[in-house]
């Protein structure tokens, strides 16, 4: 319940963002609905949080119930031959696996990177990125 996310982080100033990745998290997705509680909450507008869900890319309007493989696209994987690697990553993923794209997974000299939920995987190439994903 997302009551239980706002009595964890309390309503006071600043508690947005955290309450919106504690409702991300524990629901996969921050829905209409969701919005409009949490607005209620902090006295803020549900144009205002919505502003804020639509901006990061982290919020999701709608769960998605596959796993997810996190891609760094960044200019340091991207000179370590992440782009090369794209075709397999579509590939390995299909439709079981949705292929996130993010920038920068602060292991700029170990790439190309991945993620796998909570866990980094560097220094990735063809036969890596397949078996990571394999094991999805
Ligand atoms: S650029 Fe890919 S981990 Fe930093």
């Amino acid at each position: 319940m997302i009551d239980a996310v706002l009595s964890a982080n309390g309503t006071g100033k600043g508690q947005l963002l955290p309450i919106l990745h504690a409702v991300q998290a524990e629901f996969g997705c921050i829905d209409a609905a969701s919005e409009g509680t949490i607005a209620n909450a902090l006295n803020l507008s549900r144009a205002e949080v919505h502003g804020v869900v639509s901006f990061y890319h982290d919020f999701k309007p709608e769960a998605d119930p596959r796993p997810e493989l996190q891609l760094c696209r960044a200019e340091a994987c991207q000179a370590r031959g992440v782009e090369a690697l794209v075709p397999t990553a579509e590939a390995a993923c299909g439709n079981r696996v949705k292929l996130g794209i993010v920038y920068c997974l602060g292991l700029c000299s170990a790439g190309p990177c991945a993620r796998v939920g909570d866990k980094l995987h560097a220094r990735l190439d063809e036969n890596a990125l397949v078996a990571l994903v394999n094991g999805i």
